[in-house]
This record gives structure tokens, C-alpha cells and sequence, in this order.
């Protein structure tokens, strides 16, 4: 599952009036998008995330600002920065996040395959490991 998650290139559309950038369902990331949320107005030193969820996939990308993610598959740890609103990183089932290091002002947008249900979510990191290394 960590070798499915990666950095994608948005589109962009440049214009003297400034950038625009696009994300379809299906094509610029590989689910229809169900539900769209966001994390603004985060406090300097505040860690996120801290769960994994059993079927939902994710795109994550740093509207304004900057901030750190680490993915854990439960064997192996991979860590990213966003820091532009043309990238997005998708996370995949089955792969613990925890974000930190948000600079001020971040917005973290995140585009979702699925309505919220915490059913969905391993919130405790050995219950998580035990389902992963299954
Ligand atoms: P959580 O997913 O733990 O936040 P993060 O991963 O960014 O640290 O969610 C925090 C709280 O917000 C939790 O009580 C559930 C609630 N929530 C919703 O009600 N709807 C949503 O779409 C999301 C993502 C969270």
C-alpha cells in the first residue's frame, strides 16, 4: 500500500491573473471524490492525523503553506513535504499518517473517496499494525 501512495502533479493553468489548478475524480486521482475537508488555523507545533483507515483513499494538498506528512505502513516509513497547491499527495487504505510541522497560515485540503465514518479509521497505531501485517 506505501508503494501506491505518491507525490501527483495537478494540472495548472498560468495566467496573468494568476494560477488556477484542477482536480477531477477518476482522472487526476484514481477515486471519485465524495467529500472534501479542510485543516486551517493550526497552531504552531500541533501534530494531525495519528490513524489509518480501513478503505478510504486520500488526497492531501497544502492550499497555502507548508507542513510534513509520514506514512507507515506498519513496516516501513516514508516522509513528504507539501508546500505547493499544484501537488497532492494520495494515501492509499491501510496507511498510517501524522502530520506536523505546519508553517503559519497552512491550509491542508483533503479530497476524500467516501462520506466520514469513523468505522472506518484505526485510531490505535498496534491494532493498525496487527490488521496490516495480516
Ligand atoms: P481527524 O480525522 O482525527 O482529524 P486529523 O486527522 O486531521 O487530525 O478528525 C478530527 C475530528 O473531526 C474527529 O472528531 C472527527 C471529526 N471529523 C468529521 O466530523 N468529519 C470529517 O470529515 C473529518 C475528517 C473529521
Amino acid at each position: 500500500a506505501l508503494d501506491d501512495c505518491r507525490i501527483i502533479e495537478l494540472p495548472q493553468v498560468h495566467d496573468q491573473r494568476g494560477n488556477l489548478t484542477f482536480v477531477e475524480g477518476g482522472r487526476h486521482v484514481p477515486f471519485d471524490i465524495r467529500r472534501a475537508y479542510y485543516l486551517y488555523d493550526v497552531p504552531a507545533g500541533s501534530h494531525r492525523g495519528g490513524h489509518a483507515h480501513r478503505e478510504l483513499s486520500q488526497l492531501i494538498i497544502a492550499m497555502s503553506g507548508s507542513f510534513d506528512i509520514l506514512l507507515d505502513d506498519g513496516c516501513e516509513k516514508r516522509k513528504f513535504h507539501l508546500a505547493r497547491p499544484h501537488y497532492g499527495l494520495l494515501i492509499t487504505p491501510m496507511v498510517w499518517r501524522e502530520m506536523d510541522n505546519f508553517s503559519g497560515g497552512s491550509v491542508c485540503m483533503v479530497l476524500a473517496s467516501a462520506h466520514y465514518d469513523e468505522s472506518d479509521y484505526f485510531r490505535d497505531y498496534q491494532q493498525f499494525c496487527a490488521a496490516a501485517s495480516r
